[in-house]
């Protein structure tokens, strides 16, 4: 009878030892599929409605389901803080659905229930590792895809993949989740099931280079403009549509192109970019991507700039060093969460002070004395010349 007992126990116990994993991982598919929905909801919401009225029931109604299902996989989600707000957003988008809003407020309230959810169940939105070009995956797209898509995109039994308004709604993250097998509603699962998240990535690549093949790349002063655009992980997360239009158009070109815009960014902005994305990982439990993305950001980041902050700022560069390091044994040791973060948070504010320090001097003064300097010296000219003239 004890030993009965324990004996079921024990059971119990490996079962949950041994479903402990795989709930996990059915989570972040439950989550990715519920974040794909509502972005699509965002992307085709003002197909269905305009000016109040439906102008497309089949596709009106469809976005209803496709919302109730997004509820119902939330509901299979584990409650944490935030959840209730999360919920209240969805219900907010479900109301302004049922009264026929205006697709630019229903496709934001979608975007940023999306974006919300991603966050509250820490969906990797950004790649482990540098986006390849367009031309990387283009063989694979013209095997799997094309038959469907059209060989340039055009469309054939499956919708075009250049209209360019219609991509600008989508991230690169909505276009990457498409293909994943956890959460693509679109397409059958043989299809995309056997791609790594590294080829799903070269593909979402691929398919936004699409829309703006033969297109002129955007002024190079745009990268200065939009920092945050050139690189990881907001190229990978930002939809075009929510942006400016000269934002929108420079996006829409350089996440088509990414190996061309990687010399436009600034180093340190780059350091930023993937301690970011190493925080992310970090704060998700993936330690070992959270230590590669950090030596990355100091090799590829910092370092290059180092010489010239310890030239402008000695204690400045000595310091950063130190936060460098702190960090590192903060991963690699036993710190606490919160010192981890602290350590990530320090280093970041360090990086950015290092920014504005290595920022050029102002030369629009200099180049405003110099401007009437001359003016002045003009005017004496011509003041003496008359004068002389008059003599
Ligand atoms: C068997 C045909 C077929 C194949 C093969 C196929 N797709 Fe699709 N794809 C579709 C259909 C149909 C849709 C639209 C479904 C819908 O809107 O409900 C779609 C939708 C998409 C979308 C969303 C487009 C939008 O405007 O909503 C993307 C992106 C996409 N496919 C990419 C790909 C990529 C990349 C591949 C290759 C790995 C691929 N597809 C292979 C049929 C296919």
């Amino acid at each position: 009878m004890q030993y009965n007992w324990l004996i079921c126990a024990a059971l119990l116990c490996l079962q949950l030892l041994t479903a402990a994993p795989a709930a996990a991982e059915e989570q972040e598919s439950l989550a990715a599929q519920a974040s794909n929905l509502l972005s699509y909801i965002a992307a085709d919401y003002a197909d269905a409605v305009r000016d109040g009225a439906v102008i497309d029931q089949p596709l009106y109604r469809q976005q209803q389901r496709n919302l109730n299902r997004a509820l119902e996989m939330m509901h299979g989600l584990p409650d944490r803080p935030g959840r209730a707000a999360l919920e209240k957003s969805v219900r907010d988008l479900d109301g302004a659905i049922a009264a026929k809003r205006s697709g630019e407020q229903v496709r934001r309230r979608a975007n940023a229930a999306a974006d919300r959810l991603a966050q509250l169940y820490q969906l990797q939105r950004s790649p482990a590792e540098m986006l390849p070009a367009a031309s990387v995956a283009a063989p694979l797209y013209q095997k799997r895809c094309a038959a469907c898509h059209g060989a340039r995109g055009e469309g054939a039994s499956g919708p075009a993949l250049t209209d360019y308004r219609r991509m600008a709604s989508f991230s690169l993250y909505d276009l990457y989740n498409i293909l994943d097998p956890g959460a693509d509603t679109v397409h059958a699962r043989r299809l995309d099931a056997d791609l790594s998240s590294r080829q799903r990535w070269a593909l979402a690549v691929t398919v936004a280079s699409l829309a703006v093949t033969g297109t002129e790349p955007p002024p190079v002063d745009e990268a200065r403009r939009y920092p945050a655009l050139v690189g990881l992980p907001g190229m990978a997360t930002a939809r075009p549509v929510e942006l400016s239009p000269d934002a929108a158009a420079a996006l829409m070109w350089w996440r088509g192109h990414p190996q061309r815009v990687r010399a436009l960014q600034h180093p340190l902005a780059r350091a930023d970019g993937l301690l970011q994305l190493a925080e992310s990982a970090y704060r998700a439990g993936d330690n070992a991507s959270a230590y590669h993305q950090m030596v990355l950001a100091l090799r590829e980041g910092y370092l290059p700039q180092r010489d010239a902050l310890a030239q402008r700022d000695q204690p400045l560069e000595t310091q950063l060093s130190a936060r460098w390091q702190a960090l590192r044994s903060a991963i690699l040791g036993d710190a606490s969460n919160a010192e981890v973060i602290a350590a990530f948070q320090q280093l970041r504010s360090g990086l950015a002070q290092a920014r504005t320090r290595l920022q050029p001097p102002p030369a629009s003064d200099f180049r405003g004395w110099v401007t009437l300097l001359f003016a002045v010296s003009v005017v004496l000219g011509l003041l003496l010349w008359l004068r002389r003239r008059r003599r």
